[in-house]
């Protein structure tokens, strides 16, 4: 199978268009402000928030816009620059829309020895993408991963916040069943 880009930068690759959820405004209604509220009480500089409001807005949106970044950045009194690059440094956090389910396929040297380039390569032939795609009816996004850190138990395949252990290419399909 031939790789369309470097497969590390697939969560920010353009072919990504397929924008299924609206991006939220945060701070717009109770329960964004609430949030922020709560966040910001447990530090003492508005800035130490700045991670767990960018999970707030993953968590809301399932990614993290320019716009999200920019609300973030006037809520904690800090430039969107200063924003955009911490959002950007972690892999985390999807700086472009991805599908219901993120599919991230450890191919580190453990995995790659047990199968996860072809776990890898299971995962985009049953869902029907190409690496960094959202899926035609929006559940799947799968993307090659950086060690998962489970490499006693290769190959290591993380499913949104879900882990999945000792995978191989013919369990591919009942993990996707698995999957709601
Ligand atoms: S090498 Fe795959 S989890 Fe570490």
């Amino acid at each position: 199978m031939t790789r369309p880009l470097h497969p590390a930068a697939a969560s920010a690759q353009p072919f990504q268009v397929a924008d299924l959820r609206p991006t939220e405004r945060l701070f717009e209604d109770p329960e964004g402000q609430d949030r922020l509220e709560k966040v910001v009480s447990r530090y003492p500089e508005k800035r130490a928030a700045l991670l767990p409001m960018l999970g707030y807005a993953q968590e809301r949106n399932g990614w993290i816009s320019d716009e999200n970044m920019a609300e973030i950045a006037g809520a904690l009194e800090l430039t969107p620059a200063y924003v955009r690059s911490v959002a950007t440094f972690y892999t985390m956090y999807n700086r472009h829309p991805v599908g219901r389910h993120l599919i991230q396929v450890c191919t580190c040297i453990s995995c790659h020895l047990n199968e996860g380039q072809e776990v890898f390569e299971q995962f985009l032939s049953e869902t029907g993408t190409r690496a960094g795609e959202i899926s035609e009816d929006g559940r799947y996004t799968v993307i090659e991963a950086e060690c998962l850190g489970a490499c006693g138990f290769a190959t290591a395949v993380q499913v949104n916040d879900r882990y999945f252990e000792n995978v191989t290419p013919d369990k591919v399909p009942a993990i996707l069943d698995e999957l709601d």
